[in-house]
């Protein structure tokens, strides 16, 4: 009996020694060698070291291949005795023993309230917490309250302001010695509070204030959002912080402070840690530029003064040295009343660290608020959201602004304080186009009241006469449509359509799309739209054709073409879209002399929209939209060369599944279709993904990826690529219109990503997340490409390396000629 007893005793004692423990108690410690792992096993905790003799104890990641240190108990205190503990004592504190309980290291938990059974527990944030009991309720302690070099989710940069307590990132000094370094990540409190990178207590980059949504400088933080990012910042009397968060808690992140005078986001990819954020990233760093001055890392030289501003040493400033910044051209004029303001427009706002905030003024208060105060260099909002409020006043020099470009998202308006001989200098120049605006707006408002008071009168008359024409969003569609914005899509009859266009006249005629004509057309107050007019057979039942037009119209997205309206008038079926003014990409790419106008950050632009766009189709909107027909010519450019998808949705409303079985013919265009859809008919997210990848291709190269059995598959777009990459010449690719700056790596990252898409398996594919992913790193590491998915009569020796689907890729040139129709 007994020897069973001590046998089930045994099997549980080894069994126990098998689960890594996740706790220290007062009789428990940790010894050298020994691991407390989280208990999702997520990190672990224990002692390691970087250079021989000297010991720390410190969490990293338990499951990854690369030993990643997050947090560093005794940086500043290496251990040099063998044989030592961890251990916590009944009093609270956390200490490193040697076998004779000699203190090498120490820290007190809270130092308030005794702390009754202490238990130190490493939780699955990676947070190491000494509780009073093991309630995980409040912490006497915790490691998030003292961060090393890197910031997990859930921890917070900033300040304590009850405790004094100051939460910062401080670099290792180097790869082995963690002991801290030059480079430090802080919250800046004074003033509006930033995010602010040091390098040896000199300021190098500033994040801006928080402005609502996002800090004023990182305005790519909107974007991340969509990729599973939240962030936080909270302002109150008690805390003044920052934090994120990650919604997929198996993708790994960090913000780190990196010893080369950094903050970087790096995203661990399965294999290796991506470097997926850094910043500062371009020339503008802080007070490169001197004081009352703009930085854009774009323009050339990169600094300039501000307007009614001109350098202090014009010696230093023409040679490239322009930390002097720049001083006024004529003396405020304070006492006067004089002094007016210069708007500089998508401004990244400058140092506030000496600016005052009051929340509860609007713009125009937030004007007078300066104007009457002397010391007072500019203003602006503080917080951007609903058309702006909130009021942040700069009393001291203007410092460190930024500037973003036109298309970029982020930046909001700066108000410079100049002297009124400076803003008449500078309006004269602009003075005959603020009459012109002012003219336009006047009519425009003329019109506008004119039109209004017409539709007015309309929508009595339609009242009595006509049955509901103004369909109200689908009924049906209720509970589906989480996540998108309820709409409500008018139906605009036919007689102004009609007018709009000039009854369809051929001058008016933009284009002849996949599914019918398409007109420009001007409706209301001038206002411009393009009308798809869709041939009778392409559409089936009129029931079927409204449900899936309603649902278009809740795909909304700043890359995607946006559906305005719709008509059906007898035979007649009209979609009503946004017009573009810059027309379709394919006219500009394609063309020699306007493939000039694309340089290379503009195509750029395009790669990154249209991969967002894409991603919201197929993943952000609740209805998991298939393209099917990605190419050049269905990506249209507004006025600001903004990217946006047209023709979504096309393949709902022709209902293609019964479209391929009856007629046999594919919805989609050679060059764009990937081998599995092009063959027999399959298509999924992966087929768009191939499409992006041949337009990537094309963006890079200026070449249209056509040849279908073409004998010679590296005289093709995508063979050609594939080849060059295999020789390493791959910046060869480059389309040779693209003559001025572009940046090597991008290009080099892009031609990468364009290949991931396009090869031939479509579970080697990338999904578009992960494209989205790769675009906004700075540095991905990316997975080597496989060979390309041709669409091209092989040679019977060669045979497919995809898994599935085999015998497609054998068939002959009469097969496809069969299944395409055309
Ligand atoms: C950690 O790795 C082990 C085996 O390597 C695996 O069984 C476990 O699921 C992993 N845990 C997590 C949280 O990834
Ligand atoms: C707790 O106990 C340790 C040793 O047992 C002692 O060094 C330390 O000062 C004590 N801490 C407090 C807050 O009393
Ligand atoms: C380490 O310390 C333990 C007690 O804490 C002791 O039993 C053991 O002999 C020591 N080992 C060495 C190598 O000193
Ligand atoms: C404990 O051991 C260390 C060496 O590990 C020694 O230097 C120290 O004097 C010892 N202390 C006591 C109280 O024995
Ligand atoms: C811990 O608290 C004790 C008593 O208050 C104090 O003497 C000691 O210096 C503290 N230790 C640390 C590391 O703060
Ligand atoms: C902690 O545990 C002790 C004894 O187990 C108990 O008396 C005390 O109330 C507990 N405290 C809390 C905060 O739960
Ligand atoms: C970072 O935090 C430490 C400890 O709170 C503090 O001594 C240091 O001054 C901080 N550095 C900055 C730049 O705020
Ligand atoms: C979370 O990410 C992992 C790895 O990237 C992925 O396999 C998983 O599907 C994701 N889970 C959710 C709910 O998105
Ligand atoms: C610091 O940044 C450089 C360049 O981005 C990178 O190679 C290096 O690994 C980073 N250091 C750490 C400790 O992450
Ligand atoms: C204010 O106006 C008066 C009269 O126009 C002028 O003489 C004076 O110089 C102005 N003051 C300043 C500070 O410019
Ligand atoms: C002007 O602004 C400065 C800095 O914000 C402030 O200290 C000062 O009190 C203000 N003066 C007046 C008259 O409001
Ligand atoms: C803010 O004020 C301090 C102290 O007067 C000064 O040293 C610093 O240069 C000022 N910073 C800016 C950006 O004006």
């Amino acid at each position: 009996m007994s020897q069973i007893t001590a046998c089930l005793l045994f099997i549980l004692l080894v069994l126990a020694q098998a689960y890594a423990r996740d706790t220290i108690t007062p009789s428990e410690s940790l010894n050298d060698g020994d691991l407390l792992v989280s208990s999702d096993e997520t990190f672990a905790l224990g002692f390691f070291s970087t250079t021989p003799g000297h010991k720390y104890v410190g969490i990293w990641y338990n499951n990854i291949s690369v030993k990643t240190k997050v947090w560093v108990a005794n940086r500043q205190t290496p251990i040099t005795d063998s044989n030592v503990s961890l251990v916590i004592t009944s009093n609270g504190t956390l200490a490193v023993t040697t076998s004779n309980s000699t203190i090498l290291w120490s820290v007190n938990s809270s130092s308030s309230s005794v702390v009754t059974n202490p238990v130190a527990k490493l939780l699955d944030t990676g947070n190491f917490v000494v509780t009073s009991n093991s309630s995980e309720e409040s912490f006497a302690w915790q490691s998030f309250d003292y961060p090393t070099d890197t910031l997990l989710p859930g921890m917070k940069l900033g300040y304590d302001l009850r405790t004094g307590l100051n939460r910062n990132l401080t670099a290792w000094k180097s790869e082995t010695d963690p002991s801290p370094g030059d480079d430090c990540v802080a919250m800046n409190i004074h003033g509006d509070p930033e995010l602010t990178v040091f390098f040896g207590y000199v300021k190098r980059w500033r994040s801006g204030p928080w402005t609502g949504d996002d800090f004023n400088g990182i305005p790519e933080m909107s974007t991340y959002t969509k990729t599973g990012f939240s962030f936080k910042f909270v302002d109150n009397s008690n805390e003044i912080y920052y934090s994120y968060d990650m919604s997929n808690k198996s993708i790994l992140t960090r913000l780190m402070a990196n010893n080369t005078g950094r903050v970087q986001r790096w995203v661990w990819t399965g294999q290796t840690w991506s470097l997926f954020w850094s910043m500062p990233n371009n020339a503008c760093e802080y007070g490169k530029c001197g004081a009352y001055s703009t930085c854009d890392p774009n323009a050339s030289p990169i600094c300039a003064c501000l307007d009614g501003f001109e350098p202090k040493s014009s010696t230093n400033w023409n040679l490239g040295d322009w930390s002097d910044g720049c001083m006024r051209k004529h003396r405020l004029d304070c006492v006067n009343g004089t002094d007016g303001f210069l708007v500089v427009k998508k401004a990244m706002l400058p140092d506030t660290s000496n600016s005052t905030v009051d929340r509860s003024l609007s713009l125009d208060q937030c004007r007078t608020t300066c104007l009457r105060n002397c010391s007072c260099t500019g203003y602006s909002n503080a917080d951007v959201r609903n058309g702006g409020s909130g009021c942040i006043i700069w009393s001291t020099k203007i410092m460190d602004l930024r500037l973003f470009r036109l298309y970029e998202y982020g930046g909001q308006d700066f108000f410079v304080r100049l002297a009124a001989q400076d803003i008449e200098s500078n309006s004269h120049e602009s003075k005959t186009r603020v009459a012109i605006i002012t003219v336009c707006t006047v009519v425009g408002f003329l019109l506008l009241v004119l039109t209004g008071y017409c539709i007015l009168k309309r929508k009595k008359s339609r009242g009595t006469t006509v049955p509901v024409y103004y369909s109200k969003t689908d009924h049906n569609m209720g509970e589906s449509n989480g996540g998108m914005k309820d709409v409500e899509l008018p139906l605009i009859d036919f007689g102004t359509l009609m007018t709009a266009t000039n009854n369809f006249s051929t001058e008016n005629l933009l284009g002849e799309g996949g599914f019918g004509p398409v007109y420009k057309g001007k409706i209301g107050a001038g206002q411009e739209i393009a009308v798809k007019r869709l041939s009778k057979d392409s559409v089936q039942g009129i029931d079927e054709f409204k449900n899936e037009v309603m649902l278009i119209a809740k795909l909304q997205h700043r890359n995607l073409v946006r559906l305005q309206g719709y008509c059906i008038q007898g035979e007649e079926i009209m979609l009503i879209y946004e017009y573009m003014a810059n027309g379709s990409l394919d006219a500009f790419l394609f063309d020699k002399s306007r493939g000039t106008l694309l340089d290379w950050k503009t195509r750029f632009h395009i790669i990154a929209g249209v991969a967002r766009g894409l991603l919201y189709l197929h993943q952000d909107s609740r209805l998991r939209v298939i393209h099917r027909d990605l190419k050049a010519s269905n990506i249209l450019l507004d006025k600001d060369m903004n990217p946006k998808i047209s023709d979504f949705g096309m393949a709902r409303i022709s209902a293609g599944d019964e479209i391929i079985t009856k007629t046999r013919r594919v919805v989609g265009t050679y060059g764009y279709m990937s081998p599995e859809y092009a063959m027999d008919g399959i298509f999924s997210v992966k087929s768009d993904v191939y499409s992006y990848g041949v337009l990537v291709l094309e963006l890079i190269s200026g070449q249209k990826n056509r040849g279908v059995f073409l004998s010679q598959p590296h005289l093709y777009l995508l063979g050609n690529a594939w080849k060059l990459w295999n020789e390493g010449r791959c910046l060869e690719l480059i389309d040779p219109l693209i003559s001025s700056y572009f940046s090597q790596s991008e290009v080099m990252k892009c031609i990468h990503i364009g290949l991931l898409c396009v090869q031939e398996c479509p579970e080697d594919r990338p999904t578009m997340q992960s494209v989205a992913f790769m675009i906004d790193s700075s540095d991905p590491s990316l997975p080597k490409p496989k060979k390309p998915g041709f669409i091209a009569k092989r040679d019977s020796s060669e045979s497919s390396s995809c898994s599935t689907k085999k015998e497609l890729y054998s068939v002959d040139d009469e097969t496809i000629t069969a299944v395409t129709g055309r």
